[in-house]
């Protein structure tokens, strides 16, 4: 096509027809070819959007009208930014999600010869989560506010007061805290101008031991502690972070626990767990434990086993393997997840499981050195995946089983096929829906050499 002349400019309104869903969510629409992603619409809608980037391939725009809507969609529980595939009825997201995978493998990987397995079904398609973090704001006449982000605007606010992803107790806690933080006269921070002093609320819980974490992260400031810690009752933490990060992010503050205890507990795969505050931990406890099954019983084991658990935060999988296989080595770069890691074991009476805060792409050859080869190795890496030297550290390693849990079938489809090219197989995938509502994917792959 001519993308120099009819090429969208950012700010132009375009009227589109959405004709499928891309990676992450968004709809996609063709002008002559050019294709443009659009925020906020679901195959079948013509919508008016408004264009936000331009390239030479393609263009991102944002629904601001619907013209007229897909019949697909169902009308949405609640304004949530965090739900944004609420308007899609609930099998039409199972069906999107195992076609993203399919496609993602196929075409992206080239990879074939495999078999996909349907998606396993979330238990509950609404208040699963087990942490929400949520961002202070301002809305129109300066009144204080606790939502999510606009999407695409990291300087406004929706205000949220009935999370429908987080559980009625979770709610309630953060509806205690906000309102002692307007009552105490707490200024929201301002993204902007860097001033202010409230950035961000985490609610944590443990789904099974009913117990509740509340964080907050501000900006420097005085907290009336006692308050603070009295409004969030009864809590099992309360916590308060401090941080003058430019970026938003609830992460490597300074951290002080203002009263009960810092550990949160929770239970999976009949493990008693405990994780720390900033720890990772899956964020749907039940789908976690149905991703846990699969990934077991993916790893095949007999009892003969040396296991590594790569990327194992505080040591869940392992853990879970351990009764399996003779010995598992788990690696993690955050100490304080690996601290909860070995305390995990302990907890739980499991003596054949090790582990190491490191680095995977740094530590992996040195673990090697030092357990020697694996026979399985399971990996479970954030979004990014695996680096092609990390592949090829797990190629030199040479286990003769990988079981990768994947939370994007994006970088999981060029892994499989590096490992491939290396002599592997991918053998079975199988998508898990631990995020309804949203274009969050996550599977468990098994390739054998
Ligand atoms: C998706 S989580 C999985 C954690 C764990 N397997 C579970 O199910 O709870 C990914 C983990 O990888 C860790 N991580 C990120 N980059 C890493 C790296 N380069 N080396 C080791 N661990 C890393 C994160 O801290 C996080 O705990």
């Amino acid at each position: 096509m001519g993308t120099q002349t009819i090429r969208p400019r950012p700010g132009d309104e375009l009227q589109l027809t959405i004709d499928s869903l891309a990676f992450g969510g968004a709809g996609v629409a063709r002008l002559d070819g050019y294709v443009v992603f659009v925020a906020d619409a679901v195959p079948g809608d013509r919508v008016l959007a408004s264009v936000t980037k331009s390239k030479r391939a393609y263009a991102e725009a944002r629904a601001t009208d619907i013209v007229e809507p897909s019949a697909q969609r169902i009308p949405p529980a609640a304004n949530h930014p965090g739900a944004p595939w609420q308007v899609l009825p609930y099998e039409r997201q199972l069906e999107v999600k195992q076609e993203q995978v399919q496609e993602a493998l196929t075409r992206l990987g080239r990879l074939e010869h495999f078999t996909l397995e349907p998606i396993v079904p979330a238990v509950e398609p609404w208040r699963y989560r087990n942490k929400l973090e949520y961002s202070f704001g301002a809305d129109e006449h300066g009144r204080l506010i606790c939502g999510f982000h606009v999407p695409g605007r990291w300087d406004q606010v929706v205000e949220v007061t009935d999370c429908l992803l987080a559980s009625e107790q979770a709610n309630a806690a953060r509806e205690r805290v906000v309102q002692w933080c307007r009552t105490a006269g707490l200024a929201p921070y301002d993204r902007r101008s860097g001033e202010g002093f409230l950035r961000n609320l985490v609610v944590r819980e443990g789904r099974r031991t009913g117990q509740l974490q509340v964080r907050l992260v501000t900006g420097a400031g005085r907290l009336d502690r006692d308050g603070c810690s009295r409004a969030a009752q009864p809590a099992d933490g309360v916590l308060w972070t401090r941080t003058d990060a430019v970026a938003e992010t609830t992460q490597h503050g300074q951290t002080e626990l203002l009263s009960g205890t810092d550990r949160l507990e929770e239970e999976i795969g009949g493990l008693r767990v405990r994780i720390a505050p900033e720890a990772f931990f899956q964020t749907n406890t039940e789908m976690a434990d149905q991703l846990y099954g699969l990934a077991s019983e993916y790893a095949e084991l007999s009892g003969f086993e040396r296991v590594y658990d790569l990327y194992c935060g505080i040591g869940t999988i392992g853990l879970l393997v351990s009764p399996r296989a003779a010995e598992v080595w788990g690696l993690e770069l955050q100490e304080d997840a690996i601290a909860n890691a070995i305390d995990n074991a302990r907890l739980n009476e499991i003596d054949n499981a090790r582990f190491f805060a490191g680095d995977v792409r740094l530590a992996l050859r040195e673990l090697t050195a030092r357990a020697g080869n694996p026979d399985v190795v399971i990996v479970d890496p954030p979004r990014a995946g695996l680096s092609q030297k990390v592949v090829r550290r797990v190629i030199e390693a040479s286990p003769r089983r990988i079981v990768y849990v994947s939370c994007n079938p994006t970088t999981l489809a060029p892994n499989a096929a590096q490992l491939t090219e290396a002599g592997y197989r991918l053998i079975r995938v199988r998508p898990v829906d631990m995020f309804p509502q949203t274009p969050h994917i996550e599977c468990v792959a098994v390739l054998e050499r």
